[in-house]
């Protein structure tokens, strides 16, 4: 049998999260994240000395190719990993152009800009158009960092890239970002390719011993959802591609020192697990009583918080409509690729003004606004505070930079207090105001991603440690799907991909076309139909057929609670 990579593993930490109350959560959250600083089992996270010397060159080479007229800094990944490709790309090409440098930073998405805040994750699945967007982006480039982010070393979208750039070397440098040990890469099939992204990391690292390529790939410990790479790995992928770009531009700058600042920045967010759990409580009825939670920010706050909500379906089969973000000037504020997308459907109205128009009348007492940074406060029309919805505050709050007191009223104000001192160092004043965006951003995304993942837990979505009602909408999740039902029984993997195949197909016989679909056919099928894990739990538990497992699911919707009393 293959060995599981260790972002798909289960933490041991987070085995309980279903039973904990909101505060335990907040608790269970901060010693998985943890890990990102002090490493998991034997190794060392971030801290790793071989990943800091990486950092170090690659810092240079970056440094190098930031001052090239024809050079180019490409960040790549998918979901949450192409999302925080964006954000960085975004952050650091405005810095560069405050001091009248060149926006060299660039990103790419699977599935383009509407995946920026959608989940699209079929995109993932084909190398193809990830090295065809990558060729077309870098067409007049002589000198290119390609950074390749796929935290489970498994994209197929990236390992395409990969392959483009080991084949062009004399242009890229290219780097691979990952949390697992390179020996797990994923060794399966990629559909209509001819190799796998194992034979690629193999390149790679051949690529690598004679310096012309980096792997990146601290061992930070499982997800405290199981394979949820929105949480720690995609913290460690802006902690490390913000610490690579800051290095590259000001190489006065200590890697142990900014990895101290962001252990700093965790640590700070932690101290509040009271508030946290309260923040989660108030989220998860919101979600639990048919309510929904609406998160409004300016700038990265704002698109942090989208980034967030947008993982929410596919991670918890949860509806669009049940978390959302919506950032301060919308598209305009955004200097994103495929520019304005709000007329493409409801998903891609982001705005605050869509937000008051489209949402604020029918605010409910079940829903939850969250209100991310003093600056949104200025922004929002009065309406929204006389709404019957809770209102809950979060910001940052720095020593000798202490938020003016609003008169407004919120079920809970949750105001960070980050340490200042590490930043006292610094003698240049853009640079100190960067670097405490960064902190700020990553504190509020902890915050974030703590909300998301309690509310959800409350609601049900989770039992034990796994995300049992995850969407089965690519490659990845068909897999790991079948994984989540054999965990929830006896069976052997053979038994439990024809289980979830009958959920798919809604069937108690599958036709022999069926059976021998390919994956990705499945997934088509799967991709808009609900509760097919679930369904294919209780089927795999009890041994009942399609209809009966339906019945069931309707007469407890709480899944946990449901799933739990098949396991006893
Ligand atoms: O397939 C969906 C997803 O699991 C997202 O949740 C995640 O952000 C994305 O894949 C990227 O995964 P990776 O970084 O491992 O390629």
């Amino acid at each position: 049998m293959m060995e599981q990579p260790i972002t798909e593993l289960s933490n041991p930490l987070s085995y309980n999260i279903d039973k904990a109350s909101p505060k335990e959560i907040a608790e269970i959250l901060y010693a998985c994240d943890l890990e990102i600083f002090y490493g998991w089992n034997e190794t060392k996270g971030v801290r790793d000395e071989n990943v800091i010397n990486k950092i170090e060159q690659l810092a240079h080479k970056i440094s190098e190719v930031i001052e090239n007229a024809c050079g180019a800094v490409v960040i790549s990944g998918c979901g949450t990993s192409g999302r925080i490709a964006f954000l960085t790309a975004r952050t650091f090409n405005k810095y560069l152009k405050s001091k009248g440098g060149n926006e060299c930073f660039h990103y790419i998405i699977a599935g383009d800009d509407r995946a920026l805040f959608t989940s699209l994750e079929l995109a993932e699945d084909d190398p193809v158009v990830g090295a065809y967007r990558l060729q077309q982006l870098c067409q007049n480039k002589t000198d290119v960092v390609y950074i390749g982010v796929t935290c489970g070393l498994s994209a197929p979208f990236v390992a395409g890239q990969l392959d483009y750039t080991l084949s062009h070397l004399d242009i890229y440098t290219p780097v691979l970002i990952g949390f697992n040990p390179v020996h797990q890469a994923r060794n399966l099939k990629i559909e209509k390719w001819d190799k796998t992204f194992f034979q690629v990391v193999q390149e790679l690292e051949k690529a690598e011993n004679s310096s012309k390529a980096y792997i990146l790939n601290p061992i930070i410990g499982p997800e405290p959802i199981t394979g949820s790479s929105r949480m720690k790995s995609g913290t460690t992928t802006r902690i490390l591609l913000e610490i690579l770009s800051l290095k590259a531009i000001h190489r006065q700058l200590s890697i142990s020192e900014l990895i101290s600042m962001y252990e700093s920045a965790c640590h700070s967010v932690y101290k509040y697990t009271d508030d946290l759990g309260s923040m989660i409580d108030l989220a998860g009825a919101s979600l639990t009583s048919g309510g929904h939670v609406f998160y409004l920010g300016c700038d990265g706050f704002g698109l942090m918080a989208m980034i967030d909500a947008s993982e929410c379906p596919p991670t918890y089969g949860a509806s669009f409509h049940d978390m959302r973000g919506f950032v301060d000037g919308g598209f305009s504020a955004l200097l994103n690729n495929d520019g304005d997308l709000s007329s493409q459907g409801p998903q891609y109205k982001i705005s605050i003004e869509d937000f008051e128009r489209d949402i604020v009348p029918s605010l409910a007492s079940s829903d939850l606004v969250v209100f991310l940074g003093e600056d949104i406060l200025h922004k929002v029309s009065e309406s929204i505070f006389s709404a019957p919805c809770k209102r809950v505050f979060v910001s940052c709050y720095w020593p000798n930079n202490v938020p003016t007191t609003t008169t407004r009223s919120f079920s809970l104000s949750l105001v960070l207090e980050l340490d200042v001192a590490k930043l006292a160092s610094l003698n240049s004043d853009p640079l100190k105001a960067l670097i405490t965006k960064l902190l700020e951003e990553v504190s509020l995304k902890w915050v974030v991603n703590n909300l998301s993942t309690g509310a959800h837990i409350l609601k049900g979505k989770v039992c034990q440690n796994k995300m049992v009602d995850v969407k089965v909408s690519n490659n990845k999740l068909f897999h790991r799907a079948v994984g989540i039902v054999q965990n929830y029984s006896s069976l052997s993997v053979e038994e439990c991909t024809t289980i979830l195949l009958k959920s798919i197909y809604d069937t108690d016989s599958l036709t022999a076309d069926q059976e021998s679909a390919s994956v990705v056919a499945h997934i088509e099928v799967a991709s808009c139909k609900d509760m097919v894990v679930p369904t294919a739990i209780v089927i795999a538990s009890l041994g009942c057929n399609v209809s009966e497992a339906k019945e069931m699911l309707k007469s407890q919707p709480v899944l946990r609670k449901l799933v739990c009393a098949l396991v006893n």
